[in-house]
């Protein structure tokens, strides 16, 4: 049976296909292994208040049952976006592998442990580059930047860099997952995962 459904279906693992996250998973550990470039990095699309779209890149630092994280500056444009629409999405693009992943639902804050945690795995100058970065807001040149890092290297000299509180993670809680994968003569695979209740609900797409 799962042999005819592989035929069916081909590189879609039949076995994950009602667990969206098994399925990412298995998609981004492939892309991992394969892209070229850095198989983390995703757009996040945001919107304000009013509506207007922003959409910039991001690197994906962990994947589970519970959502997608990324870390970033807390005063960031994109954050103040969330503050007052939590809804986001995030793009995958693995042009080896011929796949896109998109992945919304609601945004919400990581804990401060796991943060924590997260902070003290980075090397110190990123860690000193997040007490120095105003991210997003204008500065008067690169010297800033360095001055602002030479500062923080003074002020942390000894010891551990703590993490600063205007920098930390978001978790994007999935509300549906979509899979596309490109096929000859754009007779291409897609398939959306919406969440219900406990579960998943299935459906093909249109390409
Ligand atoms: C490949 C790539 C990865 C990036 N990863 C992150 C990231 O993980 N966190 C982050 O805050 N900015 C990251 N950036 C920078 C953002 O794209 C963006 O310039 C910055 O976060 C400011 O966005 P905002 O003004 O919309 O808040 C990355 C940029 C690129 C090109």
């Amino acid at each position: 049976m799962t042999q005819r459904l592989r035929k069916l279906y081909g590189s879609l693992d039949i076995v994950s296909i009602m667990d969206p996250i098994a399925l990412f998973l298995e998609w981004f550990a492939e892309a991992r292994a394969r892209e070229t470039s850095d198989a983390t990095a995703v757009a996040l699309a945001t919107a304000d208040a009013t509506g207007r779209p922003a959409v910039r890149m991001v690197l994906l630092k962990q994947a589970d049952a519970r959502g997608f994280v990324f870390y970033t500056n807390l005063e960031s444009p994109k954050v103040a976006d969330l503050r007052v629409n939590p809804q986001a999405e995030l793009c995958f693009h693995w042009p080896v592998m011929e796949r896109q992943v998109r992945i919304s639902g609601r945004v919400e804050p990581v804990s401060e442990a796991e943060a924590d945690a997260y902070f003290a795995t980075r090397p110190r100058l990123s860690q000193l580059g997040a007490w120095a970065s105003k991210q997003s807001r204008p500065m008067a040149g690169r010297f800033e930047l360095e001055q602002a890092v030479a500062k923080a290297g003074l002020r942390f000299a000894v010891g551990t860099v703590p993490r600063p509180r205007h920098w930390s993670g978001l978790r994007v809680v999935p509300r549906t997952l979509e899979f596309w994968h490109q096929r000859p003569f754009r007779h291409h695979d897609r398939q959306r995962f919406t969440r219900e209740g406990e579960g998943w609900r299935h459906e093909w797409l249109f390409p």
